[in-house]
């Protein structure tokens, strides 16, 4: 094959991080406005086997094996080769770009990962399955964050609403009317693994305590996944509002998420409440076709570094 290409959305998720790695059911959308892609193609100066990465955005431009081994998108590309057992393939060229901002909860890290798998797989002439993609996914995940739940994976390997359980197969969520957000980054930096540890501790200091926290968070996503599908948004901006203090006992908010929340609400968003890993990252607002434009600018007003305005539209069928 002389090229191929493969793109993959970000994501968000719209309720129950955190408590989803202890078990609870947690929704999470696709957000196409950010995306990642891959590009290969053949290098007619390589050696059988090797492979040229380019990835402008952080700075590589190298032959693989010159790139540490420990390098997530290193470990990608081995596994997807090994996965496939063909390594004496002619020399190609991977290059990788994204316009989904990196520890900021919008599932950068499984994002990337997907399409280098899809790339490759598909370029190799071996295209793996949506079942097969999202399982090596998930091996990558583990590789970065220690004990991922796996909705990042699934939610953008399937480029679907999901309601999700670990170790279940996930449900495809029946949205029957338009969900508008307003996403906002407040521009800081977090890894989702430092967030999930200081959870761990916290949970180890008192099992039960978080245990009946987690639970609570479950209760607050399964009735948002029964508003979603009787078409009940309005009411979804409470339980927004519930999720988000529920985080706030699992100290995961932080002072410059909580006042874009704030401000969102404000502004007349139906609902606020931070998206992912925490402690920085991004927010989500839950808004209308009345709200949205005000809520975009008092977030922006309020600090966020920058907005996305996504819908999530009823399946026509
Ligand atoms: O920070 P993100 O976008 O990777 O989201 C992580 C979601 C958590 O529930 C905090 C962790 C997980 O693995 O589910």
């Amino acid at each position: 094959m002389v090229s191929i290409s493969s793109s993959s959305p970000g994501k968000s998720i719209l309720f129950g991080e955190h408590a989803v790695v202890y078990d609870q059911p947690a929704i999470a959308v696709p957000v196409h406005q950010v995306k990642s892609n891959a590009f290969i193609r053949l290098n007619h100066q390589g050696k059988t086997g090797e492979i040229w990465i380019e990835a402008p955005d952080i700075g590589i431009n190298a032959n693989m094996i010159d790139i540490s081994s420990d390098h997530p998108i290193v470990m990608t590309c081995k596994s997807v080769i090994k996965y496939l057992n063909i390594y004496d393939f002619p020399a190609f060229r991977l290059k990788l770009t994204s316009s989904i901002p990196i520890a900021a909860g919008l599932g950068s890290g499984a994002s990337v990962s997907i399409v280098i798998i899809r790339a490759i797989s598909s370029y190799l002439d071996h295209p793996l399955s949506d079942n097969e993609v999202n399982n090596l996914a998930f091996e990558m995940e583990k590789l970065y964050h220690g004990t991922p739940s796996g909705i990042d994976n699934t939610v953008i390997t399937y480029a679907v609403p999901i309601y999700f359980k670990r170790h279940q197969p996930f449900r495809l969520i029946n949205v029957t009317q338009k969900l508008m957000l307003v996403i906002a980054d407040t521009g800081i930096k977090s890894l989702t693994s430092h967030s999930v540890s200081n959870v761990r501790k916290l949970y180890n200091s008192n099992p039960e305590r978080y245990s009946k926290i987690f639970y609570q968070i479950g209760k607050v996503t399964e009735t948002a996944y029964q508003f979603i599908e009787n078409g009940k948004t309005e009411q979804l901006g409470n339980l927004m509002n519930e999720n988000q203090s529920l985080l706030q006992t699992l100290n995961v908010s932080c002072s410059e998420l909580d006042v874009l929340i704030e401000a969102a609400r404000k502004a007349g968003a139906l609902g606020a409440k931070l998206s992912g890993g925490g402690l920085g990252g991004n927010m989500i607002a839950l808004v209308t076709d009345q709200s949205v434009k005000k809520v975009n600018q008092v977030l922006l007003d309020a600090g966020a570094v920058n907005t996305i305005i996504t819908t999530i539209d009823p399946k026509i069928i």
